[in-house]
Formats: C-alpha cells, structure tokens, sequence
C-alpha cells in the first residue's frame, strides 16, 4: 500500500511523462506504451542470444525495462538528464538491477568506452544526428549486431549529400523538448543510402525488418545489421 503511495506521488511529482508503465499491475505515466512494439520483437528474433544489450536514446526507459526483462544486461545512453531522472526513478520502482544509464551526446560519445555488447537497439536516435555515418562506426566497435529503427528521406527529397551520402537536412526541435535531437539540425539520408550507411561502417549484412512508407512523421524503416 505504502509502495504503491510512493510510486503514484512520484510519478505525479515528475509531470509529464511520455511513457507508459505497469508497476505491480498498474498502470503510470503517459500514453506510449512499449509492451508490444514490433521492433522489440525484431531485437529478440534477430538476435535471440544477446545477454548484454546497449539502448540508444533511451528516454524514460520504457524499451530499456522491455529489454531487461529478457537479457542480462542492459546500458541505456541518454542526452538529456530530465529524461535519465525519470527512466532511474522508475528502474527504483521495479526494482531493476540489471539495468545501467548513462548521459551522454551519442553525436561524439564512443559506446565501446562500455565494453563490448551482444547487441544494440538503436530506435528512434539515429535521425536525430546530423552525421550518423559517425556514430554507425562507432557501434561497430561496440557489438556485432544492431536493431536500427530510424526515419528516411524519401528519395525525391533528397537535395543535400554529406559525407558522399545523398539525403536531406531535418530540423530539430530544441533541447527543451524531451524527444528531439541535441543539436539544430540532422541528416536523414535515403533509404539506399542508409543501408549504404551501414554496410559502410562494417555490417556485411543487412535486413530490412519493416518499411513503412506512410508513416506521419515520414518513411520508417527497422533494420538488422549483422557483421
Ligand atoms: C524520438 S526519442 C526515441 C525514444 C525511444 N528510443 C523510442 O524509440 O521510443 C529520441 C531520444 O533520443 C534522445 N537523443 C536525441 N539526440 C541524442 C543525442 N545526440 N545523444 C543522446 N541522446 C539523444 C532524446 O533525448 C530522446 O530521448
């Protein structure tokens, strides 16, 4: 009773949320509920072995808590720290051990600087970044398998080329809003060239998941990329 008493004041103490939870059978936060996204499904299909799993921009921790559940180990990366104190409130709540935060710019951070990982899910951060072929190497180096879930031009918009990449620029939102990039601006490359993008930072193989043309906020594609 006394738990449940914290865990409601709590969450209402740290207004709004975007993320939905069940804690002990109720349910708290926002409206987006993680519990059956399909790209968690694709994570585990692909690569139903991992024990230690990196999450990049994990926000609140809804998809970090959905992995934890079924691995090991997970390590949530995360720019903005009114996001982690929501996500390590919550991990208090459940009473998650096997999950670790940290706040970092993925524009410069090195994730391999936390050791090597079974597997990464990159959902919802690439696009955000205005020279993702950076970061794409980077997780190279930290694991041989990654679940990336990102936004791309359509091949019709693309009027800018960046690192030999065709693409277009996309504005970000500012750092006040909880689900924008960090920086100004970022770079959505094609479809093409996105795989492209992959394969160049090392990934022999790549399989597009899910392509969904129509999505509102522009064509999102869920990948797995293996080395
Ligand atoms: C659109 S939300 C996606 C949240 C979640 N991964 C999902 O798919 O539902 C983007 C998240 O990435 C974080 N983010 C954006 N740019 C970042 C950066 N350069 N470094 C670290 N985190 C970043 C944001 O703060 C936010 O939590």
């Amino acid at each position: 009773m006394l738990a449940r008493v914290i865990t409601r004041l709590g969450f209402l103490a740290r207004r709004p949320w975007i993320s939905r939870f069940t804690i002990d059978g109720r349910a708290y936060g926002g409206r987006y509920d993680v519990t059956h996204d399909p790209r968690l499904g694709h994570f585990f299909r692909c690569f139903p072995g991992a024990r230690r799993a990196l999450e990049l921009g994990s926000l609140e921790g809804a998809h970090t808590f959905a992995l934890a559940a079924r691995v090991a180990e997970v390590h949530g990366i995360e720019g903005r720290a009114a996001n982690l104190r929501k996500a390590r409130f919550v991990q208090r709540r459940l009473g998650r051990r096997n999950v670790t935060f940290h706040q970092a710019d993925l524009e410069t951070f090195d994730p391999a600087a936390l050791g090597r990982f079974d597997a990464v899910f990159c959902c919802g951060l690439l696009y955000h970044l205005p020279r993702p072929w950076e970061l794409l190497a980077r997780l190279r180096r930290a694991a041989d398998g990654l679940l990336l879930a990102t936004h791309y031009a359509p091949a019709d918009k693309a009027d800018e080329e960046r690192n030999g990449y065709a693409g277009t620029r996309y504005h970000e939102f500012g750092l006040k809003e909880p689900l924008s990039g960090l920086s100004a601006e970022s770079f959505w490359p094609t479809l093409d060239e996105l795989v492209r993008m992959v394969r160049d930072a090392g990934y022999a193989a790549v399989e597009v998941c899910d392509d969904d043309r129509s999505h509102p906020h522009g064509p999102l594609v869920t990948l797995a990329a293996r080395v």
